[in-house]
């Protein structure tokens, strides 16, 4: 802890994790758990830089609904409590420093037009920004331009896969300040809090980790295949031009649609890409795949697919599986196993599995989430799967691993192969099209 300053009535102490906030530095960023003093110290640095110069500070978060969701009243409890009620006017949505200072408050998921359109901004503070979504970062970043501008962050980590984590934590940008801080390193931590924190330690060893540590959340709980995909097989998985690559599907109807891209190659399994939409028909998914086909130059392999493709859709008089097929994909099905033997075939398929870690990202979120259905009235697990949005991806791998005789040990396409493809391609064979 530091006395920063001791300048007429202002009493002013940072704790030390915060002390290099004080200097120049394009982002800073604050993360770590409850009661940390990461909201207190952020309004109490901005509030003094606005006190000494005027300055327009954008305070943003991904959503407010109202100006009560913001940091506006934490401000102005920090501004009472510094002794400068004098020099700043509060308004209902802005505060105005006499000076010329001015903080603004807005949402950015609803609001980002505006904020595009905002001049001069000589400070972000981005509060509560573990759900600040990639859009978000980069509509924000690139407004905020003006020389000396700086980024403030600050944020409890929720999943390792969020944006914002990745982006800051993961990945900073060079030169960038990052600092994790918990409860242990603020001096005011108060008794209040401390109760709870010794509750939920007593209770919960995960999410106190969570809550009060600010680890990212790895609730293991029910989950099927946490354990089973570690961190060492996430890389960047190149796609290799001399092998297949096959595609294994979940098709919803009313819901989402899931595809896993992979490749074998030997024992391994490479998986190159993650898609997953919803409110689409297939040829959405088929022109997504000739896409990706066209952008990598890629021959496919096996396209493996639930027996549900085989259903008539009432529409069309056509399934699914004839519909694809005249669009020159041409579908195995998958065979009706127990979902729980499915569950255990891709537990062993992947033992040998790779993943692209940029372009299976949402995939491997999924897959990591996906968890047994907990029953309250038993305070037990059920023996089923929860359905939720790790469902598709989820099932989209089981039909992956249960069709293994299909796509085992696949050939590396000889020059040959390729050389036939493309003959068969100028000579207008549609069934190479996708
Ligand atoms: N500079 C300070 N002076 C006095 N009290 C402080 C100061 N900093 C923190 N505190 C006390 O510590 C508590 C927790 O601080 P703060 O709310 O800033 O933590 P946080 O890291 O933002 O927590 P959360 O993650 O829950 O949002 C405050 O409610 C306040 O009681
Ligand atoms: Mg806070």
């Amino acid at each position: 802890m530091v006395k920063a300053n001791k300048n007429n009535s202002l009493d002013l102490t940072l704790a030390k994790p915060f002390e290099p906030l004080l200097n120049p530095c394009r982002y800073k960023v604050v993360y770590g758990g409850r009661g940390s003093g990461k909201s207190y110290s952020i309004a109490m640095l901005l509030v003094l830089a606005a006190y000494k110069e005027p300055l327009r500070i954008l305070c943003a978060r991904e959503i407010q609904k109202s100006i009560t969701d913001s940091v506006h009243q934490l401000l102005v409890d920090t501004i009472d409590r510094l002794g400068l009620l004098g020099h700043f006017e509060v308004q209902k949505t802005q505060i105005l420093g006499k000076n010329g200072s001015r903080f603004l408050f807005e949402g950015l998921r609803s609001n980002i037009s505006k904020v595009k359109s905002m001049e001069g901004i000589d400070r972000v503070w981005i509060e509560e920004a573990e759900s600040v979504t990639n859009a978000s970062w980069d509509t924000l970043i690139p407004t905020i331009r003006k020389d000396n501008s700086e980024i403030w962050v600050s944020f409890n980590p929720l999943d390792e896969m969020d944006a914002t984590y990745q982006r800051f934590v993961v990945e900073p940008p060079p030169g960038a300040f990052v600092v994790k801080v918990n409860y242990d390193e603020n001096p005011w931590f108060p008794e209040t809090l401390e109760a709870e924190r010794l509750h939920l330690k007593a209770k919960n060893a995960a999410l106190y980790a969570h809550i009060w540590e600010g680890d990212c959340y790895a609730n293991k709980d029910g989950a099927y295949y946490a354990d089973h995909i570690i961190d060492k097989q996430i890389s960047t998985i190149p796609v290799d031009r001399a092998l297949p690559v096959n595609t294994a599907w979940d098709l919803g109807v009313a819901d989402a649609t899931a595809i896993w891209l992979f490749q074998v190659h030997g024992k391994e399994i490479r998986f190159v890409s993650y898609y997953e939409s919803s409110g689409e028909g297939i040829q959405h998914y088929l022109d997504e795949l000739a896409a990706y086909k066209h952008e990598h130059g890629i021959q496919w392999g096996h396209h493996i697919a639930p027996h549900d493709i085989r259903v008539r859709e009432w529409s069309t008089g056509q399934s699914r599986q004839e519909m694809a097929a005249n669009l020159g994909i041409n579908f195995d099905i998958a065979p009706s196993l127990p979902i729980i033997d499915g569950i255990e075939s891709v537990r062993r398929l992947l033992g040998a599995a790779w993943f692209d870690e940029e372009n299976c990202k949402a995939g491997i979120r999924s897959l990591r989430n996906y968890r047994k259905e907990w029953d309250d009235k038993r305070q037990a697990y059920k023996t089923k799967p929860l359905h939720d949005w790790t469902s598709h991806c989820a099932d989209a791998m089981r039909y992956c691993a249960i069709s293994a005789d299909t796509w085992e040990s696949q050939p590396v396409l000889s020059l040959q192969t390729s050389r036939m493809r493309l003959a068969a391609y100028v000579a207008g064979d549609s069934s190479i099209g996708y």
